[in-house]
């Protein structure tokens, strides 16, 4: 009997749309643009429709289904999920590489390394190469069916890719599998939840572990499908029909059948490379769209695996070997107050010096008063402390059971600490209100001769500070006549005739200067260099720009409120106005940049990621910019466009999780040419 040739139809839709998710979220290689995509499902959609015949509970578009009466239903796991045993040293690594050898009576064993993934630990059961259920770890032993709400996971195949000849079987699929695997959230996503949370006055979430598993125990699928969650397979359950020789094979299976498994994942001849691959993993840890804990070290061949079996909690071939934590509890000797270059005052506290993921921290930011009094911190509290990154380790929470009853609340003072000039509330902030504090000053001044300033990079804040004190450097425009002090600056320690003639040159060399990059150096509060070049692209002119009303402000995409009220606020300062005239004075030359009147990119923000065949990355950039858009470095929620080249890395991640329309290199050049 020939087939339906609607359903012929629907088979094939339902077949192209697989290939191009598969292709999109698992090799990270689209090949067709968005529109297209959205086209072909479109059309799905209407045909299932027209045909409700012919629905079926593994088409791409039954992803989404009813919200659920309750949630709490159990399953039974057929085969417990145990955890892992735990490493924090290379030694320990060494130990376990010694335990494994003395079973297996082998001198060099094979290791696979992958990072351990910080997520919601979770099953799922495919009968036939169709996904039926679903559940969470819970104990090990019993989870929560959760099956409605990882159906909208999109990197979980509804039905596995069809591979021809798989190993030990004919068939093309086992007959049952349950793969086991780890949901994620991105950071990114998470940051964004997190601000959703707090603008709606919900309570936010601690880790993006958490914000997983909170998106998962959703009652209404449609919520969690928004979540951006992920889904990477790291092994299996109960198998029947079909056989796995290696860990590596097993996972290079699991992603021919559609299922995400980390890019790091390696193949080491001994343990000691493990141990190597395991410092590598850590080292680009801040770069991975996802938090991982650690790697977990497996033995590769399956046979030795079961040679080694297990004990009552943990297997004896695998092992978590965690990374440095990057929080720590240490106690607040005493908090302080830091005067920042726009003069907001920070209460920061001295710690007693803690190892925070190989730094030695002894500061960490308590950012506003009411953040400190929300946490309830005190002076002598043990607090947990917290470095992500290359951000600023901040205070997280007290353990309030550590208190001895001799810790002090610490109060905000009504004076600047460093000039002592009155403090004012604006918002969440405290500002000394004296723009001649010499705090703000420096600050100042150290900001104007950063690199994405007047990028001067031989005044530092070491030399800032030094000429500050020695009165060579008393307000910002100083800088540009250090020329004529040239005799008393090489009387200075440190100060060699010859490195002085170089920062000279420096200065001198600075003086013509790209517009935006000019306001920047302002340190006009909330000017960022982002916000420099909105305002340089509208405004185009010095002068137009110091005369600018606020609604026009207020007007220009990117531009709020209050950050116009601290624009023509700026400006309108008198001694604002001089220090500018005084640093045209000295021959700063400020190069304007062309006002596109109306450009294809205008307002659009572009990342761009990876190599391209057709122009070099500046050349792209000065596209982009020539055609009023702008061009910025990270992703973020306000990213409008990814331009992805060859190699896009963790930034095209970033971008899809945030749903942000990705271009390739043809619809790039397509788009130009129009
Ligand atoms: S293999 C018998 N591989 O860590 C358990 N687990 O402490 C074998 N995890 O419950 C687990 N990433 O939720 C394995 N690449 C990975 C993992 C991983 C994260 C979690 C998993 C497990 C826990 C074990």
């Amino acid at each position: 009997m020939t087939m339906d040739p609607i359903l012929k139809e629907i088979k094939a839709l339902r077949e192209q749309i697989n290939h191009h998710n598969y292709l999109y979220y698992i090799l990270n290689q689209p090949s067709i643009s968005d529109a297209e995509y959205d086209r072909f499902f479109k059309q799905l959609v209407e045909l299932e429709k027209k045909y409700p015949e012919f629905l079926a509970p593994d088409s791409p578009t039954q992803r989404v289904g009813a919200p659920l009466e309750s949630l709490g239903k159990t399953v039974l796991h057929d085969l417990p999920m145990l955890s892992l045993d735990n490493a924090f040293s290379e030694e320990e690594a060494l130990e376990f590489d010694k335990r494994v050898r003395k079973v297996i009576q082998r001198e060099e064993i094979e290791y696979v390394v992958e990072p351990k993934y910080d997520g919601v630990s979770s099953s799922l059961v495919y009968e036939n190469g169709l996904f039926t259920r679903g559940s969470t770890r819970g104990d090990g032993f019993r989870g929560e069916d959760i099956t409605g709400n990882l159906r909208t996971i999109q990197t979980i195949p509804l039905r596995l890719r069809k591979m021809p000849g798989l190993e030990g079987s004919d068939a093309p699929f086992p007959r049952h599998i349950e793969i086991r695997g780890e949901v994620l959230i991105p950071k990114e996503v998470f940051k964004e939840i997190n601000r959703i949370q707090a603008e709606n006055g919900l309570p936010i979430f601690a880790n993006p572990r958490n914000s997983a598993s909170g998106s998962l125990r959703q009652l209404d699928p449609a919520i969690t499908a928004r979540r951006n969650l992920h889904f990477y397979a790291w092994g299996t359950g109960k198998v029947e029909g079909a056989r796995f020789h290696s860990q590596i094979g097993l996972l290079n299976q699991l992603k021919e059948w559609g299922f995400r498994v980390s890019p790091e994942m390696t193949l080491c001849p001994s343990i000691e490379a493990a141990v190597q691959k395991h410092h590598q993993i850590e080292t680009g840890r801040k770069e991975m769209t996802f938090d991982i804990d650690g790697v977990v070290i497996k033995v590769n061949k399956i046979d030795d695996q079961q040679k080694l079996g297990e004990t009552a909690r943990h297997p004896r071939w695998g092992l978590a070997y965690k990374f440095k934590p990057m929080q720590m509890t240490t106690r607040i000797l005493k908090i302080e107050v830091q005067v920042g270059r726009t003069g907001i005052l920070t209460p920061v506290a001295i710690l007693e010096p803690v190892e925070i993921g190989g730094v030695t921290v002894s500061r960490a930011t308590l950012h506003t008063e009411g953040e400190m009094l929300e946490k309830n911190v005190l002076v002598g509290d043990t607090v947990f402390v917290e470095r992500a990154g290359d951000v600023i380790p901040e205070v997280i929470k007290p353990v309030v059971e550590k208190r001895t009853g001799q810790e002090t609340p610490f109060h905000m003072p009504l004076e600047c600490p460093v000039c002592h000039a009155a403090v004012e509330k604006e918002g969440a902030y405290l500002f000394c209100i004296n723009l001649s504090c010499p705090a703000q000053i420096q600050g100042k001044i150290v900001h104007l001769c950063s690199r994405k300033g007047f990028d001067i990079a031989g005044l530092g804040k070491k030399k800032v500070d030094q000429l500050y004190e020695n009165g060579l450097l008393k307000n910002l425009s100083d800088i540009f006549y250090l020329k004529s002090k040239k005799d008393e600056l090489v009387r200075l320690p440190g100060w060699e005739e010859k490195s002085t003639q170089n920062l000279i040159e420096q200065i001198e060399k600075s003086k013509r200067i790209s517009f935006s990059r000019f306001l920047y150096s302002l340190s006009i509060r909330g000017i960022g260099s982002s916000v420099g070049k909105i305002l340089s692209q509208h405004f185009g002119s010095l002068d137009r720009l110091e005369n600018g009303a606020q609604e026009e402000l207020t007007g220009i995409f990117g531009i709020g409120p209050e950050l116009a009220n601290n624009i023509v606020h700026f400006f309108y300062e008198e001694r604002n106005r001089e220090t500018i005239a005084r640093i045209l004075k000295a021959g700063v030359q400020i190069e304007y940049e062309a006002v596109p009147v109306k450009g294809i990119w205008a307002g659009k923000k572009v990342v761009i990621t990876g190599t391209f065949k057709s122009h070099s990355r500046e050349e792209l950039t000065e596209k982009i910019e020539k055609e009023g858009g702008e061009v910025t470095s990270s992703v973020s929620s306000k990213t409008h466009f990814i331009l992805a080249g060859e190699n896009p890395g963790s930034k095209l991640d970033k971008a899809r999780a945030l749903e942000v329309r990705v271009l390739s290199e043809e619809e790039f050049l397509e788009m130009v040419k129009e």
